[in-house]
């Protein structure tokens, strides 16, 4: 799905929500915060942060909070995630695993990149990860 199948009033929805949960974000560790809102199918929107822990591997990415959320509330078909971070000139861009983690509910939604001018970007899932590891690659014939 493009900019434009989604729409310009979805678009800004998301972008101002993901800003909005970042402040949220738990990161006394990397003083990084993340936030995220995803929109669902049917038009839900959920919400995640960066959720780091004293044993750094244990941390969760915002995506990932946003989808874990919808997920767990029965929401498995998405639109769109908006990404929010702190940095001023760059848009915050989702790490491999938070990617690996889009690419399970398809390949073909939107992922918007944000600035905290508000400014942003859109990609799909597959432009981030194309030629993800997938529930097919599971079925495939083996040796
Ligand atoms: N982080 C996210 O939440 N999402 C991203 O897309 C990039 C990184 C978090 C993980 C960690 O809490 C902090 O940012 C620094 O890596």
């Amino acid at each position: 799905m493009d900019k434009r199948s989604l729409g310009e009033s979805s678009i800004q929805e998301l972008v101002k929500a993901c800003q909005d949960a970042k402040l949220h974000a738990y990161c006394p560790y990397s003083h990084f915060r993340v936030g995220a809102a995803l929109l669902t199918d049917d038009d839900r929107l959920f919400t995640g942060c960066n959720v780091e822990n004293s044993s750094y591997g244990l941390s969760i990415c915002a995506e990932r909070t946003a989808i874990v959320k919808a997920v767990s509330e029965g929401c498995r078909k998405f639109k769109a995630i908006a990404v929010a971070c702190d940095m001023r000139e760059k848009t915050v861009t989702p790490c491999g695993a938070c990617r690996q983690f889009l690419s399970e509910f398809g390949s073909d939604w939107t992922v918007v990149l944000t600035k905290p001018d508000l400014s942003y970007t859109c990609l799909s899932v597959s432009d981030l990860l194309p030629h993800h590891f997938s529930a097919k690659d599971l079925e495939a014939e083996r040796v």
